[in-house]
């Protein structure tokens, strides 16, 4: 299992770019099946997780091929394709249940496994299997399967009003998919507001759908008979950026991210201003400077555009070595304080109680080896040990190969003492 061993103690100074969204690019994989028509998606990020989606759609018997230049991807999902997820794939990546939607707007039935839990929480599925009952497909479970399908004598969903218990991303991805091609009008009352939702209406826009109201909480769908192919540019990585912003905060230094979009982080820009560190934002670069130590910031994680979930464990990093004592309250998911005991490792003062977490500020940190329990995690626990005295050596990296494209290679760049051991 690979590792990375860092150096604490570095300021960090220069340029770096940021890739394409992860949490756009996964459902946007997922949307090439709504057409037998080539589909182009371009900034396209190298993560662990979009290549698990590219063999998930693969193993359907979807053509793809990668193009050189800026993260190309070419998509061609045959009407000959078998509309199956299996388990061995869906359980490495709970995304997956993102074909279940296109699969039963395009074919009219699918086969996907069920997720399963992961180190967050149990992140069951009910709402998406709620909101696509809805729309007319029959779905069971069994065998740990979500079998889906529509009723004797239907070809096609047809639009319905969908209000789920809670706001959820994915969820709102895969109705905004089956509403596409559904007959008929769809309206998603409490849909999520997250710009990755936006980017995928964008490209749905482009690929012919009847789309208004994306990034607001009501989007109305107007469905149609088919969708064709298009070409889409994945929007920068919001999540990304904000890592990085708070690895700069953290260390010291002065840092240019290119292609970052700073309307799409405002409450992470704010917490950081706050804390003392300057943001200077343009069109398309987010600029920050910080020295000397930040004054620890109190936060409460709440769907977009609130302070992100995705942003939680980063910011705590942030805080343990800030001026005062903070506290971190954790909303959306039960169990997204896994990287608490492993910045104790590194001496940080925290203290957690259910969804609350009190951060005593220290002046440093001491270097340790530590273990990635999660994606967002395991970005924590690297940002701890860019600012931890002496070295620090994280395992199981595979989390932040999920869902970060070169990550020490782009630390390294900008002056972090960071490699990676295989
Ligand atoms: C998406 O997950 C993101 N993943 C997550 O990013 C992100 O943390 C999360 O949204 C919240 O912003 C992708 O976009 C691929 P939810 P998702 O459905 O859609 C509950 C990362 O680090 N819920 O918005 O799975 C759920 O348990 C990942 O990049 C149900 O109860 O999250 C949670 O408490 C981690 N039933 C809340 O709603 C359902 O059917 C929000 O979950 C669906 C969700």
């Amino acid at each position: 299992m690979d590792k990375l061993r860092i150096t604490g103690g570095r300021p960090l100074n220069g340029e770096v770019t940021i890739s394409g969204a992860k949490n756009a690019a996964l459902p946007e994989l997922c949307a090439t099946l709504l057409t037998a028509e080539s589909v182009t998606l371009t900034n396209v990020p190298r993560l662990r997780d979009v290549a698990t989606m590219r063999l998930l759609l693969d193993n359907m018997g979807v053509q793809s091929e990668t193009h050189g230049e800026r993260g190309g991807m070419s998509f061609q999902a045959p009407d000959s394709l078998k509309p199956e997820a299996p388990y061995e794939l869906v359980k490495t990546m709970r995304a997956s249940v993102l074909v279940l939607g296109p699969l039963l707007a395009r074919f009219g039935h699918a086969k996907v496994s069920l997720p399963g839990g992961c180190a967050i929480g149990s992140r069951p599925v009910d709402q998406h299997i709620k909101g696509l009952q809805a729309m007319g497909a029959e779905i069971l479970v069994e065998h740990g399967y979500m079998v889906a399908q529509l009723p004797a004598g239907k070809t096609r969903l047809h639009g319905a009003r969908i209000a789920t218990d809670m706001i959820t991303v994915t969820g709102t991805e895969n109705f905004l998919m089956a509403a596409a091609l559904a007959e008929g009008e769809t309206l998603l009352e409490n849909a999520a507001q997250e710009p990755e939702i936006t980017d995928l209406a964008e490209m749905l826009i482009a690929m012919g759908a009847k789309i208004e109201g994306h990034g607001t909480s009501r989007i109305h769908i107007q469905g149609v008979d088919r969708l064709r192919g298009c070409t889409h540019q994945v929007v920068a990585d919001r999540i990304e950026a904000g890592t990085f912003l708070c690895a700069v905060a953290a260390t010291g230094g002065d840092v240019i991210l290119r292609h970052a979009r700073a309307e799409h982080l405002d409450a992470v820009i704010d917490k950081l201003h706050d804390a003392g560190a300057e943001i200077e934002a343009g069109d398309g670069f987010i600029r920050v400077r910080a020295s000397g130590r930040l004054k620890a910031q109190s936060f409460r994680t709440t769907e977009y555009p609130g302070f992100p979930t995705d942003m939680q464990a980063q910011f705590m990093a942030l805080n343990c070595i800030a001026t005062g004592s903070s506290k971190v309250t954790e909303t959306i998911f039960e169990n997204r304080f896994m990287h608490v005991n492993e910045l104790v490792r590194l001496g940080a003062k925290i203290q957690t109680d259910g969804k609350v977490a009190v951060v005593e500020g220290i002046d440093k940190l001491s270097g340790a080896i530590v273990m990635a329990t999660d994606l967002r995690a395991s970005a924590s626990l690297v940002i701890a040990g860019l600012v931890a005295e002496g070295e620090t050596i994280v395992d199981r990296i595979y989390h932040l190969d999920r869902g970060y494209d070169q990550m020490e290679a782009k630390l390294r760049g900008i002056g972090a003492d960071i490699e990676r051991i295989k």
